[in-house]
């Protein structure tokens, strides 16, 4: 297994939620000598200086200041979140027979089916009281905890023809017996090193216990849950530390909340990306709108690969396969961002870096996603283009990508960080 392979799956294993993720990534910054900043404090920005600024715990923005001067930005745009359930930690159920069942609540859209039939346990954080001040505490309970039992064939002989899911009813998991309606708590509490009587509040989330793992005949393929979009955003974030100075400031950003919307504080649709850079730009006595027109976003969000068993769903000519390289994703409608002139500066990183490029096209009667592109234009106005890496089974559980895909995209944006970007005269 190559180095970065191996790196990507404890990434993985190690981000059960969005707050472990930008956990992780700020250790990762801070070994990498980056000083954070504090949005509720002064910022004092060097030359030469790298920063990175964190919010709400499940976002995070990291810049590197050129020492001599520079333009614009060289952007990058990934998310931390992933669909999932999130547990209603007060809600008692009423569940018949010898069980305690936990309430959850959907988050984003997910393939219901893949919840079913596996171990699953809790991670988010915890808001406690200490001694007067509301702190944070991040909590992954690392045990096989839950499971949401499907109903035996014989029960329902339609099963496998046309099931349909209630979440209210079908996707409630099993924590154990009827005498332990108070335990759930009482662990989270115990694995966050806090009282239960101390937790004012949670986020806690579900997820599954199956670790990453690479696979196949000639371990082409890697499997984990939240590869969309950890796999783009681990990988956007190798490429950012290992890109050469430029002339353009290099930053990172890991949104969350993109599976429901984005429109939350964290996400891409809030002012984050912009206070931040109109911060920088003040500091450095730039103007903010001088130095949009000669940036660029690369909004890396995972692409779908042609399905073995069902290869009707990909569009005619255009079919992405999973180690044929980065995907650019086009859309007529702009549902994506990319335009022939991001492309353009896109497929010149690919080039320099000696990276392949597959494209992306819904079938024309097929309406696909959308992403974080257009949602960040919306609040600042550079010029974007819309990737992804190649993947299969997109919102399950458990999600199969490339293994080669996560390499070429750390050798692009290595290359477009590099880069600088003029306004098209
Ligand atoms: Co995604």
């Amino acid at each position: 297994m190559d180095s970065f392979t191996k790196k990507l799956l404890s990434f993985l294993d190690g981000s059960p939620s969005s707050y472990h993720a930008v956990e992780n990534v700020k250790n990762i910054l801070e070994e990498a000598g980056y000083t954070r900043l504090l949005e509720g404090e002064k910022w004092a920005i060097q030359p030469g200086g790298k920063y990175f600024v964190m919010r709400n715990q499940s976002a995070l923005l990291a810049f590197r200041v050129p020492a001599g001067s520079f333009s614009g930005f060289m952007l990058s745009a990934s998310h931390s979140d992933r669909p999932t359930f999130r547990i209603k930690e007060r809600t008692k159920l009423d569940t018949p027979g010898d069980y305690t069942r936990i309430a959850v609540e959907r988050y984003g859209g997910m393939l219901m089916s893949t919840w079913l039939d596996r171990p699953l346990s809790v991670a988010g954080r915890v808001l406690i009281n200490a001694d007067g001040r509301v702190e944070s505490r991040l909590v992954a309970l690392s045990k096989d905890l839950l499971l949401i039992p499907n109903v035996a064939i014989h029960m329902n002989r339609s099963a496998n023809d046309n099931m349909s899911y209630n979440p209210a009813v079908d996707l409630l998991p099993i924590l154990g017996g009827a005498d332990c309606k108070d335990d759930l708590m009482e662990q989270v509490a115990e694995s966050a090193g806090v009282q239960k009587e101390d937790i004012l509040s949670a986020d806690l989330y579900l997820y599954n216990r199956q670790k990453a793992t690479v696979w196949g005949s000639r371990e082409e393929y890697v499997s984990a849950q939240g590869l969309d979009d950890l796999q783009c955003a681990f990988a956007t974030l190798e490429g950012f530390l290992q890109a050469e100075e430029g002339q353009s400031a290099p930053v990172y950003c890991l949104f969350d909340n993109e599976e429901v919307g984005s429109c939350t504080r964290q996400g891409a649709d809030s002012a984050f990306l912009k206070d931040t850079l109109s911060r920088v730009c003040e500091a450095l006595g730039m103007d903010l709108r001088q130095a949009m027109a000669q940036s660029m976003l690369v909004s890396a969000d995972n692409a779908h690969a042609q399905h073995p068993n069902h290869p009707e769903y990909a569009d005619v000519g255009n079919r992405p396969q999973m180690n044929g390289g980065i995907v650019i994703k086009h859309s007529a409608n702009q549902r994506y961002a990319t335009d022939g002139l991001s492309e353009a500066v896109f497929r010149m990183a690919c080039q320099k870096a000696d990276v392949p490029v597959q494209d992306f096209y819904n079938r024309a009667d097929l309406p696909g996603g959308s992403t974080l592109g257009n949602i960040s234009i919306s609040q600042l106005a550079v010029s974007t283009v819309d990737i992804g890496l190649p993947q299969l089974a997109m919102h399950s559980s458990y999600e199969t990508a490339g293994v080669k895909d996560g390499g070429y995209l750390v050798r692009a944006m290595a290359a477009f960080f590099a880069m600088s970007c003029q306004e098209l005269a």
